[in-house]
C-alpha cells in the first residue's frame, strides 16, 4: 500500500481535507468497488461519491476491504435534490449505504431554488455537523445567492462550494466571494469531463511539454496552485497514478496566467438557477 504526501486543507471549520481525491460520478456500481480499491492501494485517500452516483455500497466495500484506518479517510457525499425535505433521512440512509460509521463532508448536492428547500436542508446538516457522524458540512453548486440566503437565514458558513470549475470555466467572482467567507472551493468536471478540448489548449501542451508531464496533470496543478480541491474521476489505474504525480513540479506565474486566460465561462453541466434533476 503506498502513500501519496497529499497536503490538506483546513477547512474552517477546523478539519482538514486531502485537496487531492478520486471523484466516482458515472462510476457504475459494478465497477466502483474495483476502481476505488485500486485508488486506495495506490495511495489516494480522499473520495467523493453521492446517493445520485447510487455507487455508496461499492465505496463502503472498498473501504472496508481496505484495512485503512477510518481517520486516514475521507469520504464526502451528498443529499440528493428530492431528498432536501428529509435531511436527516437521507443522511443516516447514505451512512448506512457507505456502511461507515461517520461521513466526513456532507454537502447539499444543488441548491434546487426553484423548490425553496434548500434552507430546510442546510438547517438539518446544521444539526448533524459536530456530531460523531458528521465532521463538515457544506454545499455545492451554490452560486453568490445561494450562499447569502444560507448565511442569512441560519448564519452558518458552509466550509465547502463544491462547484463545476475547470480552465474554460473559472467562476472568478464566486471563488473571491468563497475566499472572503473562508469558504474552501472544490472543483468538479475539473478536467473539463474529457468532453471538451481542454488538454488539447495550446497553454496546456505547452507546459505539459515544458515540465515533462501529461497535459492533465497540468491542469490538475492548475487547480492545486489556485488552492482548489480537486477529484478527478478516472477508472483507469494508469491514470490514477498519473493524476496524482502533481506534487513534484510547480507552473510558473506565466503559465498560470497563460491558463487563467483559458476562461470562456464555458459551463458543462447544469445550470445551479434552474437544475432541480428531475
Ligand atoms: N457536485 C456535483 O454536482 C458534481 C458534478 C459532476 C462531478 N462531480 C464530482 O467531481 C468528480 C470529477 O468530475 P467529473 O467526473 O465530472 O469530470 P473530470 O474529472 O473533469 O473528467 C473525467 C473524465 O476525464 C477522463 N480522465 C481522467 N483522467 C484523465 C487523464 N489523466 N487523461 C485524460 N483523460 C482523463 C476520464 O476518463 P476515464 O474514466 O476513462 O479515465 C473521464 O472521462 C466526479 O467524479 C464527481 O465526484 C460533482
Amino acid at each position: 500500500m503506498s502513500e501519496l504526501h497529499v497536503p490538506a486543507i483546513q477547512l474552517n471549520d477546523g478539519n482538514l481535507i486531502p485537496q487531492l481525491g478520486l471523484g466516482v460520478w458515472r462510476v457504475d456500481d459494478a465497477v466502483a468497488e474495483r476502481v476505488v480499491s485500486e485508488a486506495l492501494e495506490i495511495g489516494y485517500r480522499h473520495i467523493d461519491t453521492a446517493s445520485f452516483y447510487q455507487n455508496e455500497r461499492a465505496v463502503g466495500r472498498a473501504i472496508a476491504a481496505s484495512g485503512i484506518s477510518r481517520d486516514e479517510l475521507f469520504v464526502t457525499t451528498k443529499l440528493w435534490n428530492t431528498d432536501q425535505r428529509d435531511p436527516h433521512g437521507a443522511f443516516h440512509a447514505s451512512l448506512e449505504r457507505l456502511g461507515l460509521d461517520k461521513i466526513d463532508l456532507y454537502l447539499v448536492h444543488w441548491p434546487v431554488p426553484t423548490k425553496g428547500t434548500a434552507v430546510g436542508a442546510w438547517r438539518g446538516l446544521i444539526e448533524l455537523v459536530g456530531s460523531p457522524e458528521c465532521d463538515s458540512i457544506g454545499v455545492s453548486n451554490f452560486e453568490i445567492e445561494h450562499l447569502t440566503e444560507l448565511q442569512r437565514e441560519t448564519g452558518v458558513v458552509a466550509a465547502v462550494n463544491q462547484i463545476e470549475l475547470h480552465p474554460l470555466h473559472q467562476r472568478r467572482e464566486l471563488r473571491e466571494f468563497c475566499a472572503d467567507r473562508g469558504i474552501a472551493v472544490a472543483a468538479w468536471g475539473p478536467l473539463g469531463q474529457g468532453i471538451t478540448d481542454l488538454l488539447q489548449r495550446p497553454a496546456v501542451t505547452g507546459a505539459a511539454a515544458a515540465h515533462g508531464k501529461t497535459p492533465a496533470q497540468v491542469v490538475i496543478r492548475w487547480h492545486l496552485q489556485h488552492g482548489t480541491i480537486v477529484f478527478p474521476k478516472t477508472t483507469h489505474r494508469e491514470r490514477m497514478i498519473e493524476n496524482a504525480a502533481v506534487f513534484d513540479f510547480a507552473l510558473s506565474e506565466a503559465e498560470m496566467a497563460a491558463i487563467d486566460a483559458l476562461d470562456a465561462q464555458h459551463r458543462l453541466g447544469g445550470d445551479p438557477y434552474v437544475f432541480t434533476g428531475e
